[in-house]
């Protein structure tokens, strides 16, 4: 099997053009037939600090498919709760002799920083807080890509809660050097700092101008669980200017695609009829993102 030269992937950054083509590509292979016995004999371990469903379980069944073994911690009733500090927990577990840890935390950098110990393991993120979530930004791009065959000149908005979303700078930091046209779209105070901004991608708080012409609207929660004790949000006035509705997704034509990471809070950031609409690829990034993350244990390690 042909590795990408990649131990362990944290930051979407690590990845060239040509790696994330070539995950692409095995992805597509896995569409074809995904079951495969290359990871016969390994174990992969699942340690997730924070909650998750959709990349919890995708890497679970990605492993599987592959022919891991599987073992996901049980945080809630693990030792953590005694005090142990996440350097021991993977040690502890790297030591009962483990291939692959998967790992989602809510510290930023936390991850990076075991991953860039000379491990015998390769250590894999499901996100680590607001900073990063590279195999989230793989699937969603995968899902562009098959949709309209090339990222190259595509019309993204993304639209929510940028501010505190790993998925958006994931996602940035993978389709800028696609050559693709961003546009980030939320209340000024979602948006990222403006000495934090860059010239190749336009910032507004008025969505309804930013769905003109727009290929990709990629809609994102409202993550108040990050935000500051200082923090206020009107969530009314947030679902009137920036919720996707009916109305709204009338706008961007009709080979125009909506997407959204889940979890999702209908009625807030999206509404239920338009998660059911015919232009909504939100189930479909869920089944690429088993794909996708099969390409990621066959290629990275
Ligand atoms: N998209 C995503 O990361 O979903 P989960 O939090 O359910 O894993």
């Amino acid at each position: 099997m042909q590795m990408i030269g990649i131990k362990n992937l944290y930051d979407i950054k690590q990845l060239t053009k040509q790696n994330i083509l070539d995950i692409f590509a095995k992805a597509d292979e896995y569409n074809i037939n995904r079951h495969s016995n290359i990871l016969n004999n390994k174990i992969v371990a699942n340690l997730f600090f924070e909650n998750s469903t959709r990349t919890l379980a995708s890497f679970e069944i990605a492993a599987k498919n592959l022919g891991a073994n599987v073992i996901t911690l049980n945080i809630a009733t693990s030792s953590v709760n005694k005090g142990e500090t996440l350097q021991d927990t993977v040690d502890n577990i790297a030591a009962m002799g483990v291939d692959y840890i998967i790992i989602r935390h809510g510290v930023a950098g936390a991850i990076a920083d075991i991953a860039k110990q000379n491990n015998n393991y390769s250590i894999i993120s499901g996100g680590d807080c607001a900073n990063q979530h590279p195999s989230q930004a793989l699937l969603d791009a995968y899902t562009m890509q098959k949709h309209f065959g090339s990222l190259q000149g595509l019309n993204v908005v993304i639209c929510g809660d940028i501010l505190h979303s790993r998925v958006a700078k994931s996602n940035i930091d993978l389709l800028k050097n696609f050559g693709v046209n961003l546009t980030l779209v939320a209340p000024e105070v979602l948006l990222p700092p403006v000495q934090a901004r860059e010239d190749i991608i336009k910032y507004t708080t008025h969505l309804d101008d930013a769905l003109f012409g727009a290929d990709v609207v990629m809609c994102l929660r409202v993550q108040k669980e990050r935000f500051s004790d200082d923090f206020t949000l009107s969530i009314e006035d947030y679902k009137a200017k920036f919720c996707l509705n009916k109305a709204r997704a009338n706008i961007i034509s009709a080979n125009s695609i909506i997407m959204h990471p889940g979890p999702v809070n209908r009625g807030v950031e999206i509404d239920s009829d338009v998660i059911e609409d015919k232009k909504s690829k939100i189930i479909e990034q869920v089944s690429n993102g088993v794909l996708i993350r099969q390409a990621i244990l066959s290629l990275v390690g």
